[in-house]
């Protein structure tokens, strides 16, 4: 497995990230009190990047927090962090905490320094049997709070459900609530009947994904239909194909659901299309400003 590249980016400085140093009181280390982001980098470029740091502000604002930097000074240390590294495919982690506070109480006093840190991790080319065999999946009750639309730090519903996914020997836990599917443990779920991708609307309860966009424009510029609406269990159990969309990996096919083979158990037509599109896609972007 590949770990993370040695400069980091911590509170204005580019930095080794062995000499990274937080307080044991930031409100992310005590309380998850944070929000953040994961970008592709490909080519030496972040991908989709407008896309994330808007999602990063949005999530800021669900937590009530000022975004601290503008998109301009982002992107400039995302390119900085990427040449330092000499980074080419990876993925950037960015994180934003409310900041630390001496002492340890529930109710943030205003004006705190957030903590701001960043740092990239290799991306290892995908093993080609998941490409080409697709992956298992399992399904399992919600168990997460109530604004999954916010990219929070508190992820400890998310780290149970993805256990259970490995437990079971599979790639991904695909959650349902209400006898409808929400997402995956870190992925957004499409689910293709008939031709037709479906997908659950955005709301409170799933990240509003940014691969998840990127599905839905080549899904246009393919002419595949594509339907926003909420998707009952039985859907997703009897769907042709079912792709996860994240971004460290674009889309991915699940070929096994609770063990049972998804379609014809391999990853369909669709999915060749759309992965054929994506990574096209990747390419024609290499060339443009990554803002
Ligand atoms: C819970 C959850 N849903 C969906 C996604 C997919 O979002 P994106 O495509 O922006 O990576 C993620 C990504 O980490 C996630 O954690």
């Amino acid at each position: 497995m590949s770990g993370p590249l040695p400069v980091c980016y911590l509170n204005g400085n580019f930095l080794p990230l062995t000499e990274a140093r937080i307080s044991p009181f930031d409100r992310a280390f005590l309380f998850g009190d944070g929000v953040y982001e994961v970008i592709p980098v490909y080519g030496s470029r972040p991908f989709r990047l407008r896309q994330h740091l808007d999602r990063l502000n949005r999530s800021l604002g669900g937590i009530r927090m000022t975004p601290p930097l503008a998109h301009g000074d982002w992107a400039h240390v995302c390119q900085e962090l990427i040449s330092r590294n000499h980074a080419d495919e990876a993925y950037l982690y960015m994180q934003v905490s409310r900041g630390a506070e001496f002492g340890r109480n529930h109710l943030w006093p205003e004006g705190l320094k957030p903590t701001l840190f960043a740092y990239l991790t290799e991306l290892e080319p995908l093993p080609s049997a998941l490409a080409d065999n697709g992956v298992a999946a399992v399904t399992a009750p919600e168990i997460r709070w109530a604004r999954r639309d916010i990219k929070s730090t508190s992820l400890l519903g998310n780290l149970l459900l993805k256990k259970l996914a490995a437990d079971a020997g599979a790639f991904e836990t695909i959650m349902l609530e209400n006898g409808e599917l929400t997402e995956g443990s870190s992925t957004t779920v499409h689910v293709v009947k008939n031709s037709v991708i479906h997908t659950p609307p955005n709301s409170h309860h799933i990240l509003p994904g940014t691969t998840r966009d990127v599905v839905t424009e080549l899904a246009d510029l393919l002419s595949i239909r594509n339907v926003s609406a909420p998707i009952p269990e039985s859907a997703l159990r009897a769907a042709d194909e079912i792709w996860l969309a994240f971004s460290t990996r674009g889309v991915l096919p699940v070929t096994k659901l609770d063990g049972v083979p998804v379609g014809a158990g391999k990853p369909g037509p669709l999915f060749k299309r759309m992965s054929i599109a994506f990574t096209n896609y990747v390419r024609e972007l290499g060339r443009t400003p990554a803002l």
